[in-house]
């Protein structure tokens, strides 16, 4: 990242960073997305256009807190090495620039293009009493944006009404809208042939977790593997910060759920992963999501500066038929594999109790097959230090995938030391692979090739670098175990 020209890009005070050389704070992770300085949430804005991706994100150009609501932006060519840009959408009269979209008009159907294909955002534009959808553009290949003069595009007099994701719909030559009605747990769909005027076409909800409101609607056809081409519709909603997703079919009006009142089923069962959405298009034809690691639980309050806020890893999205139903895979991009440095693999090991490696990092991914054995509680803690470490276990009694950071320094809030624990079923097929991402102050764990994954945040003591295998209640056996330090993106 060219952090000089990227500061500047960004109006910002290179002041705010103090001493420390920015992205080497303590905490900074080195291969996820994170802005220099300042807060941010949801990604927003996800485009792959002429070899670009482009990440829009959720931004106060002002602070360290959430507020004054802007979409900074963001290049890549690999989903992992970003360029800043200039600011795209600035908060004006009032105007709060919420979550959204972005789209390629390759045919210029909104007429923005003047002879070119635009690029034009679809964005919530927030007041205390008022969210509409309107619409922003660029002829200049994402560089420049201007609002749309006729704005509001969308407008039903509501407080709540946000989040729209834009896609098109080639069979009946429309883009539809998916946007949410948080309050009433409902996503919204609308069609267009021009962006500008938008027709309702059908509701979807409420159906599986409506604890809470409503956001982040995304609904795409995904891939399901092993079926010789065959696609399901997947609606992803985020509410009290966890995600869930409904499978089902999309005609060009209406989703309708396979299962809505089927279990609660999680994109990742982790504590901090918010508001992912999907590139409906990238080089290889993948899906690939990116989602914002915090929660609203305390997403003010953690430990880090001069930023707040980091993207997961792009996660390649596809379905797999377990039975009657369709279960969620995610597979972290094969680009990732480029930042491995060089592999240490560790011979079998079959021991109770601890086992400490002579690894350490802070920045590595690791995966080893772990064989439980009966009633045992056995897995691996990282980031340890004097009695302190991150546990991500297997309970073979209770068939759950655990993560609990309860031993890790939690002082800074008391609503993120009260969630410290997470679990997820996984039925004990005798062998659970593990494939884990540690960066600084998040780690990702992708168990049964990506069926079950977990995201959390964790804010180690500087020098807690340790790793160690634990099986407590009996022997297990940990095979293949492969280490890479990864390289840093900046
Ligand atoms: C989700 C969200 C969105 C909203 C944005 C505001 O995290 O609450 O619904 O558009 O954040 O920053």
């Amino acid at each position: 990242m060219r952090i000089a020209a990227s500061i500047l890009a960004m109006g910002i005070a290179l002041c705010a960073t103090a001493q420390t050389k920015l992205f080497q704070e303590p905490y900074r992770p080195q291969y996820h997305f994170t802005p220099p300085v300042n807060w941010t949430n949801d990604p927003n804005g996800l485009v792959y256009h002429q070899g670009t991706y482009h990440l829009f994100y959720q931004f106060n150009p002002f602070g360290n807190e959430w507020g004054h609501m802007t979409w900074a932006h963001a290049t890549s060519k690999d989903l992992l090495h970003w360029k800043q840009a200039p600011i795209a959408l600035k908060e004006e009269n009032g105007i709060m620039m919420f979550s959204g979209s972005a789209v390629w008009d390759k045919d210029n159907s909104s007429g923005f293009g003047k002879g070119t294909s635009p690029l034009v955002a679809i964005y919530t534009g927030h007041t205390d009493t008022l969210q509409t959808q309107n619409l922003a553009y660029s002829v200049d290949g994402g560089t420049s944006w201007k609002k749309y003069t006729g704005n509001p595009v969308l407008d039903l007099h509501k407080k709540d009404f946000r989040d729209p994701n834009v896609f098109w719909y080639a069979p009946t030559k429309n883009w539809i809208m998916a946007v949410s009605q948080p309050i009433e747990h409902q996503i919204s769909f609308y069609g267009s042939k021009n962006l500008k005027d938008w027709k309702h076409l059908s509701n979807f909800g409420p159906a599986g977790d409506t604890s809470a409101v409503w956001e982040c609607p995304d609904l795409m056809p995904l891939p399901v593997l092993g079926s010789n081409g065959k696609t399901k519709w997947v609606l992803y909603t985020s509410q009290n910060s966890t995600m869930q997703y409904f499978v089902g079919e999309f005609d060009g009006q209406q989703f309708l759920s396979d299962n809505p009142t089927g279990p609660i089923l999680k994109q990742d069962h982790g504590l901090d992963y918010y508001a992912a959405v999907a590139y409906y298009q990238t080089a290889n034809k993948d899906i690939v999501s990116i989602g914002w690691v915090n929660s609203w639980n305390y997403a003010n309050a953690i430990p880090t500066k001069p930023w707040k806020g980091a993207m997961s890893l792009p996660r390649k999205l596809a379905l797999k038929k377990m039975g009657d139903e369709y279960q969620l895979v995610q597979t972290p991009i094969d680009a990732l594999k480029t930042l491995r440095q060089t592999v240490q693999t560790l011979p079998n090991k079959s021991f109770q109790n601890t086992e400490t490696l002579l690894l350490k990092g802070s920045s590595y991914e690791m995966q080893f097959r772990l064989i439980p054995g009966a009633q045992t509680q056995s897995g691996i803690r990282l980031a340890v230090g004097a009695g302190r470490y991150l546990e991500l276990g297997y309970d073979a009694s209770k068939q759950v995938l655990y993560l609990d950071r309860s031993k890790t320094p939690s002082a800074f809030n008391a609503r993120y030391a009260e969630l410290s624990r997470a679990e997820a079923a996984l039925p004990n097929t005798g062998k659970i692979d593990l494939r884990i991402f540690l960066d600084a102050s998040i780690v990702e764990v992708y168990a049964a090739d990506g069926t079950v994954v977990m995201t959390a945040q964790v804010f180690p003591e500087p020098g807690d670098t340790g790793i160690q295998l634990f099986s407590n209640g009996g022997i297990s056996q940990f095979e293949g175990i492969q280490f890479w330090k990864m390289g840093s993106v900046h």
